[in-house]
């Protein structure tokens, strides 16, 4: 078990596949993108798979997602996809993706194996979407969305980031939408991630905020507490049901305490925490032949030193190096 020192257990892996993105999102990227890792650094097809072989067979993985950066730029995730899904014992598998391309790959990869997808869409309005992404793409989302729906990536969820001055009114119609699409959204409010370290507490929308925006149209009912477990998204039953919405508030209500998380960075680095500033490198393992005990030996070793909290409200608290698409959401 990857156990740590708080008696927390993870059971979900986040891969990130590439950190490599087709868009730009103001609250993650600059206009020009970033320096982006070089080929012979990304662990290959084969590392993946052994990696994630181990985190099943001897970790007690139960789930993993793939990210990026933007997952469905790394040319072989079909089949890694398949691989992972031929796993003894199989973890259930998702993918988080800005649906760019999910058009062309939502049958084939739930062909393949792949159980659900997470689609990032911040806005409805082809307008705000250009400011917010940087690329006009939104008729690509839209298309990809409908795409991992018939397919059967079920239940379809949409995160949803808000950004003040931009698409902070959104949040009814976004809803309104998703119920009307079967898409279940869920709001993330802004964290510290952005590689411009251009985030202030001051400047975000809160969980607070949005729950007031939504009840100006909705009726909500608060999801039993018993059945939210360690998922980090509080829920709220709409207008009676059967559509739910989700606000993970990681800023203002961390939840911390109930993370099951263990993450694996495209260049092979395991992070305890999103917000973590120190890395353990299983990549110099691995191609120094180690054996899949000394692996998973390292991997327990770097969960067991998770801190208690991200640090979020400590005056102390400094942005981890690399941004999230280097890190997988
Ligand atoms: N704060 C909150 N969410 C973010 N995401 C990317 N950057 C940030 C940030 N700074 C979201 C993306 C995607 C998910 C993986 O994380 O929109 O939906
Ligand atoms: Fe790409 Fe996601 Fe970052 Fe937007 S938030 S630039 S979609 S990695």
């Amino acid at each position: 078990m990857l156990i740590d020192t708080y008696g927390r257990v993870a059971t979900d892996l986040r891969v990130s596949l590439t950190d490599r993105c087709n868009l730009r999102c103001t609250y993650c990227m600059p206009e020009e993108g970033l320096q982006w890792l070089a080929k012979p650094d990304l662990l290959t097809d084969d590392e993946i798979v052994r990696l994630i072989d181990i985190a099943v067979t001897s970790l007690g993985i139960e789930e993993v997602r793939f990210t990026g950066g933007e997952p469905l730029l790394r040319p072989g995730l079909v089949g890694i996809v398949e691989r992972v899904a031929a796993l003894e014992p199989r973890p259930q598998m998702s993918l988080t993706t800005n649906g760019i391309g999910l058009k062309r790959t939502a049958t084939a990869l739930k062909k393949a194996g792949l159980d659900r997808v997470n689609v990032s869409l911040d806005t409805l309005r082809p307008d705000v979407f250009k400011t917010l992404t940087r690329r006009d793409r939104l008729k690509d989302v839209l298309a990809g969305l409908e795409a991992a729906h018939d397919a059967g990536l079920t239940p379809v969820k949409i995160n949803s980031v808000l950004m003040p001055g931009l698409n902070a009114d959104e949040a009814p119609d976004l809803l309104a939408w998703a119920v009307a699409h079967d898409y279940e959204l869920r709001f993330i409010e802004q964290m510290p991630l952005d590689a411009q370290h251009g985030w202030t507490r001051d400047g975000m929308v809160t969980a607070g905020d949005i729950l007031a925006s939504l009840h100006t149209r909705f009726d909500l009912t608060p999801e039993r507490s018993d059945e939210r477990g360690s998922a980090p998204a509080e829920r709220w039953i709409v207008d009676g049901g059967p559509h739910r919405v989700g606000v993970i508030a990681s800023v203002t209500r961390p939840f911390c305490g109930a993370c099951d998380r263990t993450r694996l960075t495209a260049d092979g680095q395991i992070r305890n925490c999103l917000f973590a500033r120190e890395e353990t490198d299983l990549r110099a393992a691995l191609r120094s032949d180690a054996p899949d005990e000394e692996i998973a030996r390292i991997w327990r070793l770097a969960m067991w030193g998770k801190k208690a909290g991200s640090g979020l409200d400590d005056p102390s608290f400094l942005q981890p190096d690399r941004p999230m698409s280097a890190i997988g959401g």
